[in-house]
């Protein structure tokens, strides 16, 4: 059973990965709903945090259906990402996580993100102050290092519990990597077979099956695995994966009544959210994945993702049910 502080996560749980744009609270609701046992939002800027700008206050919400949910913040500013936990820890969430693997330049660039693998002892240190300021868990997700020469994540890692990291995710990629290559796994068992480590290793990166779900748990023995990618568009994803792991038998995929009710309460909490235009516009980037396997499905995709008013979202959906009624996805 893996715990993050006190919080009871459940064997081998399935984490929602932090991911802009994506995982805000519609996206994460649905994740819920589907089996997923820890959601996370996506990265805040706690410059933005501090300076108040609406934009990363905005990513602050949470819904209560959500938890255990934790937000992410990045910086690698001593002051600001101290100010920014008691900014975070007033909305409330479980869980404060700590972004140390964003590869992006303008991230990197500032020393925030992966940009402190440079410099370990300042990411130790700073997850070190957090921990002391917070009276929430903290967690760290992090890179396999800087680049493959400088691979330290099992003494990272050890380091990281010492000073009161709650739990630690762990990409199997370096950050000249990027998102190039597969993810590699051994290294992340490796800080999972150290003696010293009690906290929670989970694993992420290219979890994109169920098959390789268990891999992760029974080849590699982590934790719990974190999905990102798999899930955009198929918050399904963490119920096949739980399914499989319990039975070694695949879930049906959901039908198209099924697909459909999820992307208009998709778009719905969306709209309720963030309002008509960014609701229609941030939904888009999950429809190609709602409807995959469709033939010829090009003109109603189209329809989807280049109309710009929710209503004509909708009618396009209702076209689609009407259109595709019955159609058996495999
Ligand atoms: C669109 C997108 C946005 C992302 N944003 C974040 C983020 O805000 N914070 C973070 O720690 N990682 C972010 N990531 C990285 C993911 O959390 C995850 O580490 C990566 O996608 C590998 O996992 P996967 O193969 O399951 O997708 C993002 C990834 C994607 C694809």
């Amino acid at each position: 059973m893996a715990k993050i502080g006190d919080i009871d996560v459940g064997d081998f749980p399935l984490l929602l990965a932090p991911m802009e744009d994506v995982s805000d609270p519609p996206f994460r609701a649905l994740c819920k709903e589907q089996g997923a046992d820890v959601v996370y939002t996506e990265f805040i800027s706690s410059e933005g945090l501090i300076r108040d700008a609406a934009k990363s206050v905005m990513k602050l919400d949470i819904y209560e259906k959500e938890r255990p949910v934790g937000i992410q913040i990045f910086g690698a500013v001593l002051e600001s990402m101290l100010k920014s936990v008691e900014i975070v820890e007033a909305s409330g969430p479980d869980i404060i996580d700590i972004n140390f693997g964003c590869p992006v330049k303008k991230v990197v660039s500032k020393g925030a993100g992966a940009g402190i693998l440079k410099d370990i002892d300042l990411m130790v240190s700073l997850t070190e102050a957090m921990v002391k300021h917070t009276k929430l868990p903290v967690t760290v997700k992090t890179r396999l290092g800087w680049d493959h020469d400088s691979i330290k994540i099992v003494e990272v890692a050890e380091r990281l519990q010492d000073v009161g990291c709650a739990a630690i995710s762990i990409h199997g990629r370096t950050r000249a990597q990027m998102y190039k290559g597969d993810a590699d796994w051994r290294p992340i068992a490796d800080v999972k077979n150290n003696p010293r480590m009690h906290i929670p290793v989970f694993g992420n990166g290219d979890v994109n099956t169920p098959e390789r779900a268990v891999e992760m748990r029974d080849k590699y023995g982590l934790d719990g695995a974190m999905i990102g990618r798999a899930s955009i568009g198929y918050p399904w994803f963490f119920k096949e994966v739980k399914h499989f792991m319990n039975t070694g038998e695949k879930l049906k995929p959901p039908t198209l009544e099924e697909r459909i009710e999820a992307a208009r309460r998709h778009l719905q909490m969306s709209i309720d959210w963030k309002g008509e235009i960014l609701g229609v516009f941030e939904t888009r980037r999950h429809y190609t994945n709602y409807f995959r396997g469709i033939p010829h499905f090009k003109e109603y995709r189209m329809k989807l993702v280049t109309s710009d008013h929710s209503e004509d979202v909708f009618a396009a959906m209702d076209l689609i049910e009407k259109k595709f009624a019955g159609y058996e996805f495999v």
